[in-house]
C-alpha cells in the first residue's frame, strides 16, 4: 500500500455528511440558519479545535481580496472561518474523498460557496500554477506526509513571492517512539514525524524565510486532558471532532497527551514566508 492509500484509508469515512446532519438535528439546529460557528465544535480537526484556528488566524497577515490555500483542509472548518473572518477566498485541498465531499456540502449549508472551494488532491503534488496564492496554511497534516520536502516545495511554488505559509503539527520529540493510536495513525503506519530542526531546515532548503516557530505542547496537553476528562465523566458533547476519529477517539486523545508529556512528540505552530 502506498503512503497516500494508507492515509486516505485512515481518514476516510462513509456517510459522514449524514452523520453530521443527524447530530445537528439532535441538537435542534435549524439547517437554513446554520453558521460557521455552529459547525466549529466538529469541523476544526486538530488539537484544541476552533480556539487553535482562531489563535493562528490572529497571527496571519491575511486580508480581503486575498486568495489562500488550505493544504489538507479536512472537512473545511478552518477554510470557512478564515474566508468569513477576512472576507477572502480560500481553496482547500485534501487527499480524502469523503472529507472533500462533506466539506463542500457543509460550505453550501452555510452559504459560503462563492468564497470557499474544496478539491481532491495531494499536497505533495499540488494541481495549481506557480505564484498563484497570497498565503497558505496546513494544520495537522504533515504528520502523515512521507515526502516533507516535496510538500514544502509545492507550498512554496504555488505562493506569490513574500506570501505567507503557516503550519501546525506534532513534531518528533527528543524521547521519540510515540505511543499509538493517535489521531493521525492507529498503529504507527503512515506516521512520519520529524524533529523541529529538520522542519526548519527543510523549509529553508525549499524557499522559505523568516521562520517563526512556537512550541504549543503545553496548550495542546491541557486541551487533550480536558477532552479525556470530559469523556471519562460522560460529558463530552455529542457534536465534536471525535465524530471524525472513530471508535478509539478517547484513547487517541489520551496518547496524544501522553506523547507530549513524555517528550515523544513536540507540537509546533510555525509561520514563515516565501523568499522574494
Ligand atoms: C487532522 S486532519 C486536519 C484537517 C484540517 N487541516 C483541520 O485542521 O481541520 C488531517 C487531514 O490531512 C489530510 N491529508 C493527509 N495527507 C495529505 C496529503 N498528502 N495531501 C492532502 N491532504 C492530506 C487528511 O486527509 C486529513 O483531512
Amino acid at each position: 500500500m502506498s503512503s497516500t492509500e494508507s492515509c486516505t484509508g485512515h481518514w476516510g469515512q462513509a456517510d459522514l455528511y449524514e452523520q453530521i446532519l443527524s447530530e445537528l438535528s439532535a441538537l435542534s439546529k435549524p439547517l437554513h440558519s446554520l453558521t460557521v460557528e455552529d459547525l466549529a465544535p466538529m469541523d476544526h480537526f486538530h488539537a484544541r479545535g476552533f480556539p487553535a484556528t482562531v489563535e493562528l488566524a490572529d497571527k496571519l497577515p491575511a486580508s480581503s481580496e486575498q486568495c489562500l490555500l488550505d493544504i489538507g483542509c479536512g472537512v473545511g472548518g478552518p477554510a470557512r472561518y478564515l474566508a468569513q473572518r477576512f472576507a477572502c477566498r480560500v481553496t482547500g485541498i485534501d487527499i480524502t474523498e469523503s472529507f472533500v465531499e462533506t466539506g463542500n456540502r457543509l460550505t453550501a449549508l452555510v452559504g459560503l460557496e462563492t468564497q470557499v472551494q474544496i478539491e481532491l488532491g495531494d499536497g505533495q503534488r499540488l494541481p495549481y500554477a506557480d505564484d498563484q496564492f497570497d498565503g497558505a496554511y496546513s494544520q495537522h497534516v504533515t504528520m502523515n506526509v512521507a515526502d516533507r520536502a516535496a510538500f514544502f516545495a509545492e507550498a512554496c511554488r504555488v505562493l506569490k513571492p513574500g506570501g505567507f505559509f503557516a503550519l501546525t503539527e506534532h513534531g518528533l520529540g527528543d524521547t521519540g517512539n510515540p505511543c499509538y493510536p493517535v489521531p493521525w495513525s492507529l498503529d504507527g503506519s503512515g506516521s512520519y514525524l520529524i524533529p523541529i530542526d529538520e522542519t526548519r531546515a527543510l523549509l529553508e532548503e525549499n524557499g522559505f524565510e523568516a521562520i517563526q516557530i512556537e512550541q504549543t505542547g503545553a496548550r495542546y496537553l491541557s486541551g487533550y486532558r480536558a477532552a479525556v476528562a470530559k469523556a471519562e465523566a460522560g460529558t463530552l458533547p455529542s457534536f465534536g471532532v471525535h465524530l471524525l476519529m472513530g471508535e478509539s477517539a478517547v484513547e487517541q486523545m489520551r496518547n496524544a497527551g501522553r506523547n507530549i508529556e513524555e517528550g515523544r512528540t513536540c507540537p509546533i505552530q510555525l509561520i514563515c514566508r516565501k523568499r522574494r
